[in-house]
């Protein structure tokens, strides 16, 4: 089958007024990544060499996410929404250029899964000119039934256009479908819109095939697969099915987590063999976690790296471009954001660390903050390797620790500080000796006048 060309045709004009959002539909996320990426990464993970997306008039945002994840995608437009094979013929030029199979897919259905996809091109490769997902909903209304005689597949009747004993039928249709190339442009042509919607039907070219003396097919898939989201609790139930997936693949590549469905995954988070992740952990996109490291509960990641054996947590957040070496250790209630911790650097406990780099070993007291931004644009920290920064310090950036210094705790460092040298910057302490006892007797002798 590797060998056979594959186009994908990504349907994504739907309105998504029922989202009730001024976000496109297909832009909202699951698993912090739009739906939209979801299918077009989906597509091209079950062979898709080209692919042309759909979209509505006024789509150009739709448009945009498209060639971000997918950069070769044609997008085509459909100017009035007319029905799922009217929108597959907006993309009539790229179809005509001739592929083996051609995969149609709706961009607000991001649960499918390659394997399933596969499956179908399988069944094209097997000799048949249409192959169909079916599925048994728990409540079938609204979804086209597959009429199954013989064995066969023979047409798919929407549920408008249903009569009762067609209504009964379980075997719904999931929406997605692949059709061969050579015979796809001749079927969805003769689809005509003579049905209860005044649509033309993407779902006809079944029972045209078998009157070309074609054959249909259809491939069982799970409800979940095939989801379709038009409301934001359809949203909301879509990112569950995501979120035990992710969960479940973290947990059989070696990840261990204590109480997994408190964790929250994005789809493109990397957690290596042996990481472990404690309870009520958040990653948001773009984080990945090296082997052996420890994620404690209640922490945030987004966009961070988290190198071999650190500690992470509890309560810590590690924002974009936070990238911590091996063995570091990021404590409670510490925020890292664009800064750099080399091997073994330290950070235990309440701290603000941005647009810096910590050297090797160094250590962060309790109560440090890097000081980056002065009302206009933000600067830059550097920590020399083995520096030592005391608790409750301002370092006031731009701003540089040599390799092995100290500074004092309580100070607001607003210059460099060579290596190997104590920078004090806070007032000299003053001791007044008896002074208390002599404001106690002040007091006392006050009272006694009253
Ligand atoms: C469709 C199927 C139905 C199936 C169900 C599964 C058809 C005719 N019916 O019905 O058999 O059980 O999905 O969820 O295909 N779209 C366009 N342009 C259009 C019309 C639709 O781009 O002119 C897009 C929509 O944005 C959506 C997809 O095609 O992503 C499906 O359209 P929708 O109207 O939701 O079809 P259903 O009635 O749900
Ligand atoms: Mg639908």
């Amino acid at each position: 089958m590797s060998e056979r060309t594959c186009l994908a045709v990504v349907l994504a004009a739907g309105e998504g007024t029922r989202m009730r959002s001024a976000l496109p539909k297909v832009l909202h996320p699951v698993g912090h990544q739009p739906m939209l990426a979801h299918v077009l990464g989906t597509v091209e993970a079950a062979g898709a060499t080209d692919c042309v997306v759909v979209v509505g008039p006024d789509h150009e945002a739709v448009a945009n996410e498209a060639l971000r994840a997918f950069p070769k995608a044609g997008i085509a437009k459909q100017m009035q929404r007319l029905g799922t094979a009217h929108a597959v013929l907006a993309a009539r030029d790229v179809l005509a250029r001739g592929f083996d199979d051609i995969l149609v897919v709706f961009a607000d259905t991001p649960l499918i899964r390659a394997v399933t996809l596969r499956q179908l091109r399988e069944a094209l490769a097997g000799g048949a000119a249409v192959a169909v997902a079916g599925f048994t909903p728990a409540d079938p209304e609204g979804y086209g039934r597959l009429i199954v005689a013989d064995g066969r597949l023979q047409a798919i009747r929407e549920h408008n256009d249903a009569n009762q004993a067609e209504r009964a039928i379980r075997l719904c249709n999931g929406g997605l479908m692949a059709l061969d190339g050579r015979h796809a442009v001749a079927l969805l042509d003769r689809i005509g819109n003579a049905n209860a919607k005044k649509e033309f039907y993407l779902t006809d070219a079944v029972a045209l095939a078998n009157a070309a003396g074609l054959r249909a097919a259809a491939v069982e898939v799970e409800e979940d697969e095939v989801r379709g989201v038009n409301t934001k609790a359809q949203l909301a139930e879509a990112e569950a099915v995501l979120q035990r997936r992710l969960r479940q693949a973290a947990l059989d590549a070696g990840v261990t987590m204590i109480a997994p469905d408190t964790v929250h995954l994005s789809a493109d988070t990397k957690l290596a063999a042996d990481v472990t992740i404690e309870p009520y952990v958040v990653f948001g996109p773009g984080v990945t976690v090296e082997t052996g490291a420890v994620i404690h509960a209640f922490s945030h990641l987004t966009e961070a790296h988290i190198g071999e054996g650190a500690l992470i947590g509890p309560f810590a957040r590690l924002r974009p471009g936070a990238k911590i070496g091996k063995g570091v250790k990021i404590g409670n209630f510490v925020e890292v954001k664009q800064a750099v911790f080399e091997d073994g650097a330290k950070a235990n406990h309440l701290a603000y660390i941005g647009d810096a780099r910590v050297g090797e070993g160094a250590n962060i007291g309790a109560g440090t903050i890097f000081c980056n931004y002065d009302g206009t644009a933000k600067h830059r920290t550097e920590i020399g390797k083995g520096a030592f920064v005391g608790s409750n310090s301002s370092l006031v950036a731009p701003v540089s620790l040599g390799e092995g210094a100290y500074v004092g705790s309580g100070s607001v460092i607003t210059e460099d500080v060579p290596a190997d040298s104590l920078a004090l910057g806070r007032v000299r302490q003053v001791v007044k000796e008896g002074w208390a006892s002599r404001l106690r007797s002040l007091k006392a002798a006050g009272k006694k006048k009253e």
